[in-house]
């Protein structure tokens, strides 16, 4: 069965509390419970981790190298910094796709570069939740 890593970056975990005018009313734990219920049904299984460390979310990706089919992954503030998180998606071979719940061109400008869109297949922005499910949708169509 094809597995998928799920990344989310820093202050994902506060969804649901978090600038809800933004990012909605959803929480992670909800985010996770939609995104496993459409695994099922794609037959693929899904693994999710989150980390508030850039550093981590290096480690995670360089540590699923030849164990992942895929990766979908929301950096939060690090697709806007981050070079680091960048080079780890390049150096493993899994495709990615990018998303952000929020759209982030409608948003400050700092938030319209992304160093992570580039390495990946493309980029979802601005659907909330349902951005995850269609990335899911896709990788598991590969
Ligand atoms: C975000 C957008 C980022 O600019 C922001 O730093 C986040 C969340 C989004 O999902 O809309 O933390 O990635």
């Amino acid at each position: 069965m094809k597995k998928i890593l799920i990344i989310n970056g820093p202050n994902i975990n506060m969804l649901g509390s978090r600038e809800p005018g933004i990012y909605g009313n959803a929480t992670l734990a909800d985010i996770e419970k939609a995104i496993s219920s459409l695994a099922k049904e794609l037959k693929v299984e899904v693994e999710f981790f989150q980390s508030n460390h850039e550093g981590e979310i290096v480690d995670k990706i360089q540590s699923v190298k030849d164990k992942v089919f895929a990766i979908v992954i929301n950096p939060a503030a690090f697709t806007h910094t981050s070079v680091a998180i960048r080079d780890a998606i390049s150096a493993i071979a899994a495709p990615a796709i990018e998303v952000h719940i929020s759209n982030v061109y409608s948003r400050e400008e700092f938030r319209h570069k992304s160093y992570i869109a580039g390495v990946c297949i493309g980029q979802i922005a601005g659907f909330g939740v349902d951005g995850y499910l269609f990335a899911l949708k896709k990788l598991a169509s590969l």
